[in-house]
């Protein structure tokens, strides 16, 4: 109840950055995260965190010498994700992605999970963080993301050669989960 609430504060602040008036719900996380290799990963990241549901399980499930890093843009919810996840590498704006990766003296990430509310973006700037992502994916890597419309859809498609499309209707509100790799 206390995550709702914090949720619902950040949205009532800026609506169109939050993107959902809900966290996400467990079968969610478990269709986003359900594929992952976590043996075989050596680095994980998570764009648009909120309030660490999906954070939550990949802190639970990444083996101990995987890099994770978080990014959150909400002040608040920010710094509550870094007072909750500790061992966590915590950012602050996903265009600065492969920033990121090098200051951890990474080029490229295993996995790159998305909450972001893409829909929301301009088109300039949904094109410019997907070829940054795609840039920071490894070869066989994975984006794994989930929207509430198939708008992404075609853009998905421009970057990506597979992708994976599921439907999670028990989340509030239903969720297509997108798994993208060439
Ligand atoms: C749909 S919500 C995340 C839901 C999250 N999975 C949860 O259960 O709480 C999207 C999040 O993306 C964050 N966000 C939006 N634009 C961002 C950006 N450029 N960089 C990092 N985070 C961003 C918002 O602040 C918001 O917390």
């Amino acid at each position: 109840m206390v995550k709702h609430w914090q949720f619902l504060r950040s949205f009532l602040r800026s609506p169109k950055t939050m993107g959902s008036v809900m966290p996400s719900s467990r079968y969610l996380v478990s269709a986003l995260l359900s594929g992952i290799n976590w043996q075989k990963t050596d680095v994980i990241v998570e764009l648009g965190a909120g309030t660490g549901a999906v954070t939550e399980s990949i802190v639970k499930q990444h083996s101990a010498d995987t890099l994770f890093i978080c990014f959150e843009f909400d002040q608040e919810l920010h710094q509550r994700l870094v007072k909750r996840f500790p061992e966590t590498e915590m950012a602050y704006d996903a265009f600065k992605l492969l920033a990121s990766l090098k200051k951890h003296n990474k080029t490229q990430s295993n996995y790159i999970v998305s909450s972001l509310p893409f829909a929301n973006f301009s088109k300039t700037d949904q094109q410019v963080l997907l070829e940054q992502i795609k840039e920071a994916l490894a070869a066989d890597g994975q984006l794994i993301l989930y929207q509430y419309s198939k708008q992404l859809e075609p853009l998905l498609a421009k970057h990506f050669q597979k992708l994976d499309r599921r439907y999670v209707w028990q989340n509030i509100p239903p969720a297509y989960v997108y798994h993208c790799s060439n």
